[in-house]
């Protein structure tokens, strides 16, 4: 038995969709557990660039199972799209996508209100990618949502429609002062996409169980990060589900017991995009640099990413809150040309040092980083596929990292593409 977590260890957008399409070779299952179209895979083959939002990177690759599991919030429209774009360059995912019957779905009123809520927050807003995954997740655990299951009852799925319509037109009408939303025109939109979704769907923790029974080797594709995560995330400005390894577990209906390892996906830098506190954030043309050089713009939004230097505060918890087994360090190759590079290792505030990761929201938002001083290194590092020739400087960087956070390193990622990344170590052979 060898199942694998890939979880994202800062905030997202740590390029977890090249590593798992490289993982997804050696996997037979790619399963999502948490997140819905708000996440953005990049993969690039060859010349072509596909980013994935909602179907499991893995379904890229010919004869692989995907599945998406009942963590995950789908907007059937958005997942339509994706089937269509992905059958247009000749992929298809017939008889190899399973969604799950408990998964919930995403309503048009949930986008409605996820916009606009932000309005109103003012400077407080989260800066949510506007995709309804917030006002999804909170009907599931106010118990009025409603589930993939119940597009195959459309008298039921009706009557909770009109229900919940109440609430929901409620709000939009008097408290946000927008249009609220048609029971007959909804009930007609989702009966069409319930007619195309039928297919895929299915019980997913029984041919999880079975794929395991036989053997197969699961790969849980997680979506965000570990810092973005509802419960071990920096609250609020987080998205609202488990990005981290254990909501591989409620999010698929799969036992602890039945996974093995939990891979780490970390930038050699950090970025962060929407609102919310990042210690290490470079203001200036040093941040500049990497989001140009490291072309960090949002692949769902198109917002420019955030960038500073890495954090090992970040990483340490990340390491332990997900009990991470190995890293796969990405983007080095954007650090080439720096002549300093720094590593933020603790925060200071107030006058008192954290070497952990504070929970207070204001000690994160108004700490200083403390830095240690790396030399860097003028050689180019893109494509490189062999550790051994790193330039030494490169060498001495990914070493300290790996030390700092405690945690070995198994992949390193010299560019965007498949084939070009050092692997020290496959987790999966
Ligand atoms: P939501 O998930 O749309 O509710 O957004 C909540 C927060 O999570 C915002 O700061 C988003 O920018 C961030 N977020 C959501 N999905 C992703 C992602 O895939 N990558 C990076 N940030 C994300």
């Amino acid at each position: 038995m060898m199942n694998l977590v890939v979880i994202g260890s800062q905030w997202g957008d740590e390029g977890k969709g090249k590593i798992v399409d490289l993982l997804s070779e050696s996997a037979d299952y790619v399963i999502r557990y948490q997140g819905g179209h708000n996440a953005g895979h990049t993969v690039v083959s060859g010349e072509t660039v596909i980013v994935l939002h909602l179907i499991p990177t893995g379904l890229l690759h010919a004869g692989k199972i995907g599945v998406i599991g009942n963590g995950v919030v789908v907007d059937p429209g958005a997942l339509l799209e994706e089937i269509d774009a992905l059958s247009s360059r000749g992929i298809s995912v017939s008889g190899r996508l399973f969604i799950s019957e408990a998964a919930h779905l995403i309503m048009p009123y949930h986008k409605a209100i996820d916009k606009e809520s932000e309005k109103v927050k003012g400077t407080r807003k989260i800066g949510t990618t506007g995709r309804g995954i917030g006002p999804a997740y909170a009907d599931k655990m106010a118990r009025i949502g409603i589930r993939v299951v119940d597009l195959l009852d459309p008298g039921l799925f009706r009557e909770k429609l009109a229900t919940n319509l109440v609430e929901m037109n409620y709000f939009l009408e008097q408290l946000y002062k927008v249009k609220g939303f048609d029971l007959e025109k909804v009930y007609q939109e989702y009966m069409e996409y319930a007619d195309r979704i039928r297919p895929y769907i299915a019980d997913t923790t029984l041919l999880i169980d079975e794929a395991i029974g036989r053997g197969r080797r699961l790969l849980f594709e997680g979506a965000q990060g570990t810092h973005l995560d509802v419960d071990l995330g920096t609250y609020p400005y987080v998205t609202s589900s488990n990005a981290t390894a254990g909501g591989a577990c409620t999010g698929t209906g799969v036992g602890p017991t039945k996974i093995n390892e939990v891979l780490g996906v970390a930038k050699a830098y950090t970025t962060r995009v929407g609102s919310g506190p990042f210690p290490s954030e470079l203001n200036n043309e040093m941040g500049e640099m990497l989001r140009s050089k490291g072309k960090e713009f949002g692949a769902t939004t198109g917002r420019p990413r955030r960038c500073g230097w890495f954090d090992v505060v970040l990483l340490r918890y990340s390491v332990r809150v997900n009990g991470l087994t190995s890293l796969a360090i990405t983007k080095l190759d954007v650090l080439d040309g720096f002549p300093e590079i720094q590593v933020c290792v603790g925060y200071e505030f107030e006058g008192k040092v954290y070497r952990e990761m504070p929970t207070a929201l204001k000690t994160l938002e108004k700490c200083t980083p403390i830095y240690e001083h790396f030399s860097g290194w003028s050689e180019p590092t893109t494509g490189i596929t062999s550790y051994d020739r790193l330039p030494k400087n490169a060498k001495t960087y990914l070493e300290a990292i790996s030390e700092k956070v405690g945690c070995r390193v198994d992949l390193i990622s010299t560019s965007s593409k498949r084939g070009e990344t050092i692997v020290l170590r496959n987790p999966f052979q």
